[in-house]
């Protein structure tokens, strides 16, 4: 071992960014790596901070470190070390955003697809080469990769090894942008600007209740709303903006 963490960790006022840091095997996500998320998800959901999330070096991730992927067995497996994390990541009461410059792949793809925004780079590559590896891609590519650009792609990636260029993602939209790398984590944060301008409790429940099961419609809605008419900050923001139309109305 290096000695080096491998996660960075940012703090912001209304964000953090983390930092996968094991460049020298291009970010590929190993047992430790997974245990510095969960510290980060702790704080993260505690504080119900936004996340950033990108690759130190010209890679995002290229997936689970295969070395240990190739020494774990059935018991493992059944621990579902990378879906608990990143359905964790998924969870996370803020909204995240993964900067995805170069490769992402396998587990890196599927941390990706965890994450509510996606920003790429011209050289951005997305793909779940599990199958080439004698395995499945199992935390999370199986289903929710179908829900982001529908079942056709989603199978061409599973199924046959297609990797996707920035161009291609961004034309599904599985990609919501693409910057040059210099460019990455200030486009990054300039998106965390426009969900920080927004009531921090509104967007939190929205993200909460835009992923409830569809039998939990329309109630979970409703009572989120309730919620959320009871507060201070919808009275105010509501006055303001009730306010500056009254004033535009007074200087016709
Ligand atoms: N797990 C463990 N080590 C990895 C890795 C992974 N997923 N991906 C890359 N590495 C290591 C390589 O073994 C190499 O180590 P070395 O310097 O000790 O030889 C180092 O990272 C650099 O990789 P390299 O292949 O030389 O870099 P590249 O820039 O030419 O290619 C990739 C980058 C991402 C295309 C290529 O590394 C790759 O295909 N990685 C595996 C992707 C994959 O199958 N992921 C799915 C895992 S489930």
């Amino acid at each position: 071992m290096s000695g080096k963490p491998s996660l960075l960790v940012e703090e912001g006022e209304n964000r953090v960014v983390w930092r996968l840091n094991r460049p020298d095997v291009r970010n590929a996500i190993d047992r430790t790596m997974v245990d510095a998320l969960h510290e980060a998800c702790a704080a993260a959901e505690a504080e119900a901070k936004i996340v950033l999330i990108v690759g130190e070096g010209t890679t995002f991730a290229a997936g689970a470190d295969i070395a240990q992927l190739r020494e774990r067995g059935r018991e493992d497996a059944l621990r579902g070390i990378n879906s608990k994390i990143f359905d964790r990541i998924h969870r996370l009461p803020m909204p995240t955003i993964g900067l995805l410059d170069g490769y992402a792949l396998g587990g890196g793809a599927e941390l990706a697809y965890a994450c509510d925004f996606r920003i790429g780079t011209p050289r951005t590559r997305l793909g779940n080469p599990e199958t080439g590896l004698g395995i499945l891609a199992a935390a999370g590519a199986a289903w929710r990769l179908a829900e982001l650009v529908g079942e056709p792609l989603a199978k061409e990636i599973l199924l046959a090894g297609r990797v996707l260029t920035a161009e291609e993602a961004l034309s599904v939209h599985l990609l919501n942008e693409v910057v040059q790398p210099d460019d990455l984590l200030a486009t990054g944060h300039l998106l965390a600007d426009r969900i920080a301008a927004q009531a921090p409790l509104a967007t939190r429940l929205m993200k909460a209740v835009f992923h409830a099961p569809r039998d939990a419609h329309p109630f979970v809605d409703d009572v989120a709303q309730a919620v959320l008419f009871e507060t201070e900050e919808k009275h105010a923001r509501m006055t303001a903006f009730l306010d500056r139309r009254n004033r535009k109305e007074g200087n016709r």
